[in-house]
């Protein structure tokens, strides 16, 4: 397995430069949760699409409110639309999500480190989402499955809090009817007449069928949710160089300049957000790095 190489700046793509915002116009918002909404957005300044690789993001800014770093949730063999899906927690995100058809943001990037799909290539792949997590995977799950024919077996695990949680709603039922994708779906609480899975997705993980020596995994969720992911991996023999999870910090700069997202001895958004988890061990196991 070869490392992860961030692609960053190297793929940007009609912007002037890593710290200027170039403006994106909205095309389509799609309504996901009550909180969360999912924005198609298209250049406002005639450049051409914007090439990015699974598991980066940008930084989104509204123009008197602030800029904050949004992964990018689309489909990177289509970067004729740009994709993000936002939940709506404080003062920029809840202005994003006001957004309507026609509105204007500004957008940097894009940034990162990528999810390893090509050295994947030949292992079985599992995904572990929980809650908003499921954002940042979707463009690696879009490239696993249009190159399907160069993997072993596929999982997609998912959990959210309650069934209104759950992102992506008609996509996880298409993706379920898929013969060669195995995807199982948790949610912690549920009214009583739910049939499907209950529980944290940790309890679904020693059902996912995979070859441990041969898997590649990748995990994103709350902090909370990947720690016990990664002990449920590391139980079923799947090895750390083997499994990647992307982390959050708070950002200002996104191109390693200002500390603000420092990690251990690493810059969250010039290192990561995707990690090898071997890498990173040390410090992810003190909860206040
Ligand atoms: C690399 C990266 C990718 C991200 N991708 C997405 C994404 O695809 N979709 C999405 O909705 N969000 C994503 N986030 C989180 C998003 O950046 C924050 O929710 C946002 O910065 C909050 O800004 P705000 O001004 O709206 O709220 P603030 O006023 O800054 O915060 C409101 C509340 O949210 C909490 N909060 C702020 N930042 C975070 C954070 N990073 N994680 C958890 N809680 C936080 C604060 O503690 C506070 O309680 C990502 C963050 C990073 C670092
Ligand atoms: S956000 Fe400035 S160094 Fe990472």
């Amino acid at each position: 397995m070869t490392a992860v190489v961030p692609k960053g700046q190297a793929m940007m793509t009609g912007l002037s430069g890593p710290m200027v915002p170039s403006p994106f116009r909205v095309q389509r918002v799609r309504r996901e949760t009550y909180d969360t909404f999912t924005l198609e957005l298209e250049p406002a300044n005639g450049a051409d699409g914007f090439s990015f690789a699974a598991g980066q993001f940008n930084m989104l800014y509204m123009f008197g409110v602030g800029e904050v770093p949004i992964s990018i949730s689309g489909d990177p063999t289509k970067p004729e639309t740009l994709v993000h899906t936002v939940r709506a927690v404080g003062a920029v995100t809840q202005a994003i999500c006001r957004l309507k058809r026609g509105g204007v943001l500004g957008v940097r990037g894009p940034f990162g480190s990528h999810w390893p799909v090509e050295e994947a290539a030949g292992s079985d792949v599992v995904i572990v989402a929980g809650g908003i997590g499921l954002a940042p995977l979707r463009p690696a799950i879009y490239y696993l499955l249009s190159n399907r024919e160069k993997y072993g077996r596929l999982a997609l695990v998912y959990g959210a809090r309650t069934l209104q949680d759950l992102l992506y709603q008609v996509e996880l039922e298409k993706w379920r009817g898929h013969f060669d994708l195995e995807v199982e779906v948790t949610v912690d609480t549920v009214a009583t007449s739910y049939r499907g899975n209950v529980g944290v997705v940790t309890t679904l993980i020693p059902r996912v069928q995979f070859d441990p020596l041969h898997t590649v995994a990748m995990v994103c969720g709350p902090e909370v949710m990947m720690r016990f992911t990664l002990r449920e991996l590391e139980a079923r023999d799947v090895r750390p160089e083997n499994t990647f999870i992307s982390m959050e910090r708070n950002m200002k700069c996104a191109v390693g300049s200002c500390g603000h997202c420092q990690f251990g001895s690493t810059f969250v958004c010039r290192d990561g957000p995707v990690f090898r988890y071997d890498r990173i061990q040390e410090f992810f196991a003190k909860r206040e790095v």
